[in-house]
């Protein structure tokens, strides 16, 4: 009798834990890159056939696809929102690009960025000081990290671009690992 008043709480907490350590902050919200800047990132990064790029929270897959298509990458991106990584999937086999290009669904602070030689972000600066850790512990003497827009707090940048589209300056931030701290 004892035991039965446990098979409810045991099946809500059976619920409910996974879904607790799934749960991910939303660490910015979806503004796609515009295209220039897209290919500009990519430039500077110095992306070369053959590396692997990652971006984390890669919104529509537009990064990727660049990556793949146009600098003949491997790519990977890491996304928390199900429909924009249906559409970014969906893009990707419409290209023709599933052997370069993966998207996976998930928390971008989740992501194992050892094979990375390439980490794109647009997050928010604090979303970047969270990911400094995780950049210093998993990313090779080589990687780079390039931020749109949003600079990460006690690294020196290797180089500072700015794009205009539309009127707006849109600042690329370049940084080489190991980052000169500062
Ligand atoms: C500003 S958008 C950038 C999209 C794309 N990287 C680009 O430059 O066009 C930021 C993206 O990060 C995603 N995001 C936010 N927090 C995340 C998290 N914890 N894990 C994975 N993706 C996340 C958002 O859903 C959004 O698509």
């Amino acid at each position: 009798m004892r035991n039965r008043r446990w098979i409810p709480i045991a099946a809500a907490l059976a619920f409910l834990v996974p879904a607790l350590a799934q749960q991910a902050e939303r660490l910015a919200p979806f503004v796609p890159s515009p295209q220039m800047v897209v290919e500009r990132m990519l430039e500077v990064a110095d992306v070369k056939p053959g590396e692997t790029v990652y971006d984390l929270g890669c919104g529509d897959g537009r990064i990727l696809i660049a990556a793949a298509r146009e600098f003949r990458a491997k790519a990977v991106g890491v996304e928390l929102s199900e429909p924009l990584v249906k559409q970014g999937r969906e893009q990707v086999r419409r290209l023709g690009l599933e052997n370069r290009v993966t998207i996976v669904q998930g928390d971008l602070m989740q992501a194992d960025l050892r094979p990375a030689d390439v980490v794109t972000v647009y997050l928010l600066t604090e979303a970047n000081d969270q990911l400094r850790p995780l950049f210093e512990r998993s990313l090779h003497r080589g990687a780079r990290v390039v931020s749109h827009d949003f600079r990460i707090r006690g690294w020196k940048p290797e180089r500072v671009d700015e794009v205009v589209v539309s009127g707006r300056a849109h600042k690329i931030y370049v940084y080489l690992m190991p980052p000169h701290k500062g």
